[in-house]
């Protein structure tokens, strides 16, 4: 059975055994519901380190009213067999009143970067995100803690928190692992309908489409384009477009078109109830 822990005393005292065993810590930080995108961020650790630490928690904070808080699908026991297969050394998870202490009154908050994209649907996500995953990185205390590029603005807020406040650890990206049609892996896909299922393809193949139509029209603008490509996800069955932008892909200021940089193409679109995001890189 692999190593779990429920308490902040309990995953010091673990990982400081294996710290004085000279191991370096890796951190995959989950809400669960894992999938081979969660996996692949453990084998990337594993990889970059001796000991790999998973946290499994679903962070009520990063959620806005009315999202699926309540609904996020949760399935420890299925989420610890796939940890134990995948070889990782220690699972953390914590009840909310562990993270949270009563009357908890400190967030951590970075402006600019969390503004617009998801930040712009989701006013309260960034800072319920950036939040925990200080709590978590203080608690685990890794050398080295790995995100998914999937989720490409958090990945981007918090390499951008850990330099402004001197988080001793390495933010490592990990790419994006696709369905083989090209579906990103997402816990939310859990959502979608049969035909949704389908009809969520329009994304991935939208971006791709666009990314062609920016790379042939270097230097020149990008609306027209971008515009082309919220018609077509609506065409391909999503009921309404979040947000397909062009950014830069380390500030992530808007380009009004590229200039052969390296750039970032990013979507959020939703369908039924679901909200799906994507990106890719351009350049
Ligand atoms: O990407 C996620 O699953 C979550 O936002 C994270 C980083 C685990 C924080 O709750």
């Amino acid at each position: 059975m692999i190593d779990t822990v429920r308490t902040i005393a309990a995953l010091r005292d673990r990982v400081a055994e294996r710290r004085q065993a000279g191991a370096r810590i890796g951190f995959v930080p989950t809400m669960g519901a894992l999938h081979e995108g969660h996996l692949s961020l453990v084998a990337a650790a594993l990889a970059q380190c001796d000991a790999v630490v998973v946290s499994i928690f679903v962070n009520p904070t990063q959620f806005g009213p009315g999202e699926d808080f309540e609904a996020y699908p949760r399935d420890e026991s299925a989420d610890l067999e796939k940890l134990e297969q995948a070889g990782a050394q220690l699972v953390y998870l914590p009840a909310v009143d562990e993270m949270y202490p009563e009357n908890a009154t400190t967030v951590v908050n970075v402006s600019g970067i969390t503004e617009g994209l998801c930040g712009g649907a989701r006013p309260t996500h960034f800072q319920g995100v950036t939040t925990v995953v200080t709590k978590l990185l203080m608690q685990v205390l890794p050398d080295a803690a790995f995100f998914g590029e999937k989720d490409y603005q958090q990945l981007q807020t918090i390499r951008r928190m850990v330099r402004d406040l001197d988080i001793p650890v390495e933010i490592i990206g990990v790419p994006t692992v696709r369905e083989a049609d090209g579906l990103a892996l997402s816990s939310r896909n859990l959502y979608l309908s049969a035909d949704e299922r389908r009809e969520a393809l329009s994304l991935p193949a939208t971006l791709q489409a666009v990314a062609a139509k920016l790379r042939q029209a270097q230097g020149e603008p990008a609306a027209a384009h971008l515009d082309w490509g919220r018609a077509q996800l609506l065409q391909g069955g999503f009921d309404s477009v979040d947000y397909l932008e062009l950014r830069d892909a380390e500030t992530l200021a808007v380009l009004e078109g590229w200039e052969g940089q390296p750039a970032r193409l990013l979507a959020a679109a939703r369908i039924g109830k679901t909200r799906l995001i994507d990106n890719i890189a351009i350049g």
